[in-house]
């Protein structure tokens, strides 16, 4: 709602006291009308709240606006029956005092709705756990109950409430509700006999024929139709017409009093809430059971006629219903039908039977109804309140409901309008006394100046109702038990005799002549407060007597029901005084509802309907606004008799708010011991921190103190006085303002003692943790210290022991070097065994310390043996193969032949060079021979020494040498037929192979061989002529020419190789070794 209340807000003043012609009905009037017509129905005059009945749902009573009223500032928010709740209930929290909330208007106006969604508030937004869930449900299902056997149709209202409900809810110290309590007042029993036309009879008639099934039914020997029973099927003229249903014309009533069924009401559904809530508030099946017999009972009785027999004495005419009657009641069906039409008078001490008349005998019946009725509810409401009470002992705060019927004003008004509306004057009265006359009372002991306020007094009109002996009631009650023939009339005139000269009561016969006019003979007028209201006398007496005759109640109170024998005690019975009247206790339970209400703090909540057609704007059409929609005839009058004005003018005169110095200054919060039951002050939040000079502590005086706040925070003159223990502000704006300021200044104290929280914390942690460490590397070192010294220790010891035994070494093993020794033996073999050589040609190993010369070159020799047997076992026979060549080759060259040292790192070819083998050259080798080996060479003619390029190939058998460019055979030497190899010394190339010429063979070969070792010792390995290699050193090798002649090669040491033609042969030059 607040969205959408706050926006419209501009819509006139949510509090009256801000009016500015506040003095004016006709503003005020205008006011709430132009809220209302924005459906804004709430409306503050202060603290009490006005509410007008909208009558229709409007979507504020959602969990989310009791949410957004909780704990909030009383006026931060717009007015709403939440606001006026949760005040309540943070004032009885806070303050642990008793509240109550006082709600009144006309029938109609909304007070049980409003009651209800206090309720609702105070179930939601209290603490809560099981138990008080449990609790909780039993207060909130207490209301359907209690609706379903108190409240009716009628023309006002749908759910009208036909008694005044005070209910306490209790809450513990923590703010949780944990049990209640309902006084009833006055239930208007005559409507179980008798309802105006267009009204109904207690909806719970209605209920139990729409509701309940079958079986119930004939249980209870009943038919489902309500106009089958003469209480729920009326048929009278209007007689109840109220001063504000003179539009009933227009309206589409069914006045035939036939209206069973309302659009509004659902019995069915309702019956069966009311059956659910029964459970919940345990309700034993028996005596839920009863309950129905008796409402059937109730109908039965209803049904109940008589004729009258010869003697002119009443006699039942449908015996089988008062069987029925007695069945559902358990009670004597003879005792019942006897006690129906006769009565049991004493005379000179002698009991006797008197039949009655039929007249006689339709009251008794009546009265019989109304009494099962009406002492079944009252039962029931006892026994509610014994399923809500908390018998812990623990103290406990209550906040009262009081939802009341308000000032009923009729055209005819009977002794009924009468007790209500004295009940108003009475809750005048303590408005009265409450607010106007305490305020202005306090003003004075507070030493403020206080413009009187006027106002009219109801005291005046409450003592002419209730005086002892000189009271209406009291006379009344005279008049009902004096002997003679007392009537209505002889009531009246003894009014007139003994109040006659009050300003507020007028009779005809008292009245002048224009005043006669208006009052009738048989009626006497009354000049409340709320206005004059003309009350027919017919029918005080009885109904004041309420007479039930004894033998019924005999009957009654011999049932074997539990209910109705609770109802009816014996005890009653055996009472000798007469029973008190109507009058009389409906005073004394109003007195003491007073002394209840007076005890408490009261909270107010105003309710206005807007129109007699409870008609909300839906209806707008058919009717015009101003007669049905917002009458201001009628809210007018209620505004009035409400006494609106007046609680207005005394707030604007006073102050909105009042506290004592201390809790202005401290804001004391009030918190209870939950052990002790005492009450303990806690000065949580501080005004004072508002201001320097008063925060955080003020020496001075409280009442100097606020002084000193006040003008520090620059109230004005007019808005606050100090009073001799109280400061007085006069606007609620003052008030907000310094409530904001607090607010604010409380986040900012939150934060500062946060701050100096976390500081405080973080400095003991620190602290803390610097003493640790302290002490933790104290603890440290000390340990270091005790290893190092103790390493330093076994050190000493071992230097020591090092020393010794290596002074005594080369001594045997004795005790001294033991360990010495075996120090060395274990560092030597440790050291042997990280640095073995890897390699059979590493001959390095560690030395070894005297003492183990002969153990390293034992191992020397076993690792060597190790690595040659890993190495010969890792050669391959190809290797082998090559390795052997080498070997040859080292036999034929090694320290012979120059370049030999050179070609030892290099392998020899191990396979013939294939890119030189052409397929001719393979062709011309002979089948089963195996080329082993071949290279390209340069062959030197014999004669002429031309150098020709050629291949040559080795095989098994033979030496082949082929051009080396078309591939034919030049030479093939068979190697039986090689007879020797020579070369020089020197590091030339050129080698000569000797071989036999004759004329088929062209005898030596003259080759040079860039890889002349590896050549040379292929032959020599393959062709195994080793032996016939010669080289010669610094001289000649002489060759076979053809034709036995011989050529030569000189060999000529210098450094460059070069191989030319001499005229002798070859020179070859080449260095020397
Ligand atoms: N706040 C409200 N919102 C909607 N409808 C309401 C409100 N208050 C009252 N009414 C309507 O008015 C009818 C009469 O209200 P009720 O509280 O029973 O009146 P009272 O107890 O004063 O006789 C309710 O049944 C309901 O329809
Ligand atoms: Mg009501």
């Amino acid at each position: 709602m607040e969205g959408a209340l706050t926006a419209r807000d501009r819509v006139g003043v949510q509090d009256l006291v801000l009016l500015e012609d506040y003095q004016s009905e006709t503003a005020f009037l205008n006011n709430i009308k132009k809220r209302f017509k924005e459906k804004l129905i709430y409306t503050y005059i202060g603290s009490v709240l006005v509410s007008v009945n909208p009558y229709q749902q409007l979507g504020f009573y959602t969990p989310y606006h009791m949410e957004k009223y909780q704990g909030v500032n009383f006026y931060e928010m717009p007015p709403h029956v939440y606001a006026i709740a949760d005040n309540t209930y943070r004032s009885m929290r806070n303050e642990s005092s008793n509240q109550c909330i006082l709600i009144s208007g006309e029938s109609g106006s909304g007070k049980t709705e409003a009651s209800k969604y206090i309720l609702q508030y105070l179930s939601v937004c209290s603490a809560s756990n099981e138990q008080v869930e449990y609790i909780k449900s039993r207060l909130l299902q207490s209301n359907p109950v209690l609706e379903a056997f108190g409240n009716a149709k009628t023309h006002r209202n749908d759910n009208s409430s036909r008694f005044g409900k005070y209910m306490d809810i209790e809450f513990d110290y923590r703010g949780a509700p944990v049990g209640g309590h309902i006084l009833n007042y006055l239930l208007e029993r005559s409507r179980v006999v008798h309802q105006a036309s267009g009204e109904r009879n207690f909806h719970i008639f209605y209920q139990l024929l729409e509701g309940a099934d079958d079986v119930l039914l004939s249980r209870l020997m009943l038919t489902k139709s309500p106009d089958k029973y003469a209480y729920t099927n009326q048929v009278s003229s209007p007689k109840y017409n109220s001063i504000a249903i003179l539009y009933d014309n227009d309206l589409k009533y069914t006045i035939d009093g036939k209206c069973a069924k309302v659009s509004s009401i659902c019995d069915r559904r309702d019956f069966v809430a009311v059956q659910k809530a029964l459970k919940v508030l345990d309700f034993s099946p028996k005596n839920i059971d009863e309950l129905f017999c008796i409402v059937a009972s109730v109908l039965h009785l209803g049904n109940v006629t008589f004729t009258q027999n010869e003697d002119g004495h009443a006699v039942v005419e449908r015996q089988h219903e008062i069987q029925k009657i007695a069945n559902l009641l358990g009670c004597q069906y003879e005792q019942l039908l006897q006690a129906l039409t006769h009565r049991t008078i004493e005379a000179n001490k002698e009991k006797m039977q008197s039949p009655l008349t039929v007249e006689q005998a339709l009251y008794a019946r009546d009265a019989l109804s109304k009494a099962i009725y009406g002492r079944m509810f009252d039962w029931l409401v006892s026994n509610l309140n014994r399923s809500l009470t908390n018998k812990d002992l623990m103290r406990k705060n209550v906040i009262g409901l009081l939802d009341i019927y308000g000032f009923e004003i009729f055209k005819s008004n009977s002794f009924e309008q009468f007790c209500i509306n004295f009940c108003n004057e009475k809750l005048q009265q303590l408005f009265i006394e409450l607010t106007l006359k305490q305020e202005q009372e306090e003003y004075r002991a507070e030493g403020i100046e206080w413009e009187p306020v006027e106002y009219f007094n109801n005291k005046i009109i409450c003592d002419l109702v209730e005086e002892r002996h000189q009271g209406i009631i009291d006379i009344l009650d005279e008049e009902c038990l004096r002997p003679g023939d007392a009537s209505d009339n002889t009531f009246l005139t003894k009014m007139e005799e003994t109040v006659g000269k009050h300003p507020h009561f007028i009779t005809h016969a008292l009245g002048n002549s224009k005043l006669r006019k208006t009052i009738g003979y048989e009626e006497f007028r009354l000049v409340h407060y709320a206005g004059e209201v003309t009350y027919s006398v017919k029918g005080f007496l009885d109904k004041n007597n309420d007479l039930l005759y004894r033998d019924l109640k005999v009957a009654m109170s011999e049932s074997k029901h539990d209910i109705i024998k609770q109802a009816f005690p014996v005890t009653e019975l055996a009472r000798l005084k007469r029973p008190e009247t109507v009058g009389s206790q409906f005073r004394t339970s109003l007195n003491r509802l007073m002394d209840i209400l007076m005890s408490k703090e009261p909270s107010y909540v105003r309710c206005i309907k807007p129109n007699d057609a409870k008609m909300s704007g839906k209806h707008f059409s058919i009717v015009s606004y101003n007669t049905y929609r917002f009458d201001e005839t009628l809210v007018r009058h209620q505004v009035k008799y409400l006494g609106l004005m007046e609680n207005l003018r005394v707030r604007r005169a006073g102050f909105a708010y009042r506290r004592t110095h201390e809790i202005f200054l401290n804001r004391l919060v009030l918190i209870q011991s939950v052990q002790s039951y005492t009450h303990v002050y806690t000065d949580v939040t501080r005004y004072k921190s508002l201001c320097p000079s008063t925060w955080p502590h003020y020496d001075g005086s409280p009442r100097k103190g606020v002084d000193v706040l006040c003008k520090y925070l620059d109230y004005k003159e007019g808005e606050y006085r100090l009073g001799k223990t109280k400061v007085f502000i006069r606007f609620p704006r003052t008030l907000f303002a310094t409530e904001d300021a607090f607010q604010i200044r409380k986040h900012e104290l939150a934060t500062i003692i946060q701050s100096v929280f976390r500081g405080w914390r973080q400095k003991k942690m620190f602290m803390k943790m610097r003493d640790a460490v302290t002490l933790l590397s104290a603890q440290w070192k000390k340990v270091l210290a005790i290893r190092l010294r103790e390493k330093r220790k076994k050190a000493t010891v071992n230097i020591r022991k090092f020393i010794l035994g290596f002074m005594t070494r080369l001594q045997p093993r004795c005790a001294e070097n033991t360990e010495f020794l075996d120090y060395v033996r274990y560092s030597y073999l440790m050291r042997v065994k990280n640095h073995l050589p890897t390699s059979v040609l590493d001959k390095s190993f560690e030395h070894a310390p005297a003492a183990l010369e002969e153990t390293g070159a034992l191992l020397q020799k076993l690792n060597m043996k190790n690595l040659t047997l890993k190495y010969v076992k890792s050669v391959t026979p190809q290797r082998k193969a090559a390795m052997e060549e080498k070997v040859l080759a080292s036999a034929i060259f090694r320290e012979k032949k120059k370049g030999y040292d050179e070609s030892v790192g290099n392998p020899f070819q191990e396979k013939p060079r294939v890119e030189q083998l052409k397929p001719k050259m393979l062709a011309m080798i002979d089948a089963g021979e195996q080329t082993l080996y071949s290279c390209s060479v340069t062959k030197y003619d014999r004669h002429g020494y031309h150098p020709r390029p050629r291949t040559l190939i080795l095989t098994s058998t033979a030496t082949y040498l082929f051009d080396a460019k078309d591939g034919k055979l030049k030479q093939k030497i068979p190697h039986q037929e090689l007879t020797g190899i020579s070369t020089s010394s020197l590091g030339d190339n050129v080698f000569v192979l000797h071989a036999p010429s004759d004329k088929k063979e062209k005898g030596d070969a003259i080759v040079q061989s860039t890889f002349v070792i590896e050549t040379i010792t292929k032959l020599a390995s393959i062709a195994k002529k080793d032996k016939e290699v010669k080289i010669v050193e610094n001289s000649s090798i002489v060759h076979d020419m053809a034709g036995g002649k011989h050529g030569r090669i000189d060999y000529v040491v210098g450094n460059d190789v070069s191989v030319t033609k001499s005229k002798t042969g070859l020179v070859v030059v080449a260095p020397a070794r």
